[in-house]
């Protein structure tokens, strides 16, 4: 038997952008998905299309177990989580000798495979190498992330489904290319302005909030993402946007330590779920089996 953890993470900038080629730009956070596989003829599997889908792309068979601290269908990377942990138990229980990059590159083609053909590598790579990346195509690349980086995150307790964002938005490149195609440009300008002032606080804040306004007008926000988006910043925030591919799921906001617990208590007073959390440096990692 083998047991593998891996972080969630936060989409910091960039979602959707980033799967049309434009950078995007994640952080890898502490809570984790934690997955034991064993060898047995008698199979069990949680009913997750993405544990199928490693299960088949390997040609495997096996009993999995699943515990979970991240929340799912919100943003926070579960499914890449789960994926990545999975990929990592398999390949140590059944001594498949893939690497760690190998490993990564067969978790992001399962979250292709299950996302309906679109789907960056951000999630699976930050996931198994913890940190902050920038993704942008084939290009990944470590950053260094900001001293006094301190994050809130608020859940909106509203789940959503990744593949069905996403389709959203191909539909809408499709229908109104001369709409949405700038609206993606600009995301990814904000994003490399953001990775080039990840020190300014001040004006990263600034543009998490054209971020947001631009998955608004991609047409991936709800009503309960504004609410807490709106109560975060008007509690000090430098700036608040939605996490991953949107329609529910989570908001980030970003704190000086001085305003952190009022972002946490007008996320509470406005129905959303506050999650303190803070950078996950180790990616996936091996656990004692119990
Ligand atoms: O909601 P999540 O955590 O699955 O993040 C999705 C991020 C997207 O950019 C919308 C899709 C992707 O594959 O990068």
């Amino acid at each position: 038997m083998a047991t593998w953890s891996a972080p969630g993470k936060v989409f910091l900038f960039g979602e959707h952008a980033v799967v049309y080629g434009k950078p995007g730009i994640a952080m890898a956070i502490k809570p984790r998905v934690q997955v034991t596989v064993r060898h047995t003829h008698h199979y069990q599997r949680p009913n997750s299309p993405y544990i199928a889908e490693c299960f088949n792309l390997l040609d495997i068979k096996g009993s999995v177990y699943v515990r979970s601290q991240l929340p799912s269908a919100s943003g926070l990377g579960s499914s890449a989580a789960v994926t990545v942990a999975t990929l990592f138990a398999i390949n140590d229980e059944f001594s498949l000798g893939y690497n760690k990059d190998e490993v990564a590159d067969l978790a992001h083609e399962v979250e292709k495979i299950t996302q309906g053909g679109r789907a960056s590598a951000t999630d699976t790579y930050v996931s198994t190498f913890g940190g902050m990346v920038l993704i942008r195509g084939d290009e990944k690349r470590r950053l260094i992330p900001p001293q006094n980086f301190s994050i809130v995150l608020g859940n909106s307790m509203i789940s959503h489904n990744t593949a069905e964002q996403v389709k959203k938005v191909a539909d809408f490149l499709e229908k109104s290319p001369k709409i949405a195609n700038p609206i993606v440009d600009a995301i990814g300008a904000i994003t490399m302005e953001a990775m080039h002032n990840m020190d300014n606080l001040h004006e990263l804040g600034n543009l998490m909030n054209r971020n947001q306004a631009l998955l608004d007008a991609l047409g991936v926000g709800h009503p309960c993402l504004s609410k807490l988006i709106l109560a975060a910043r008007n509690a000090g925030a430098y700036g608040a946007k939605l996490s991953g591919a949107g329609g529910g799921g989570c908001i980030w906001a970003l704190c000086s330590r001085g305003t952190r617990n009022r972002v946490v208590n007008a996320i509470d007073k406005y129905e959303g779920k506050p999650i303190a959390t803070g950078i996950d440096t180790e990616g996936v990692r091996k656990e004692e089996s119990l």
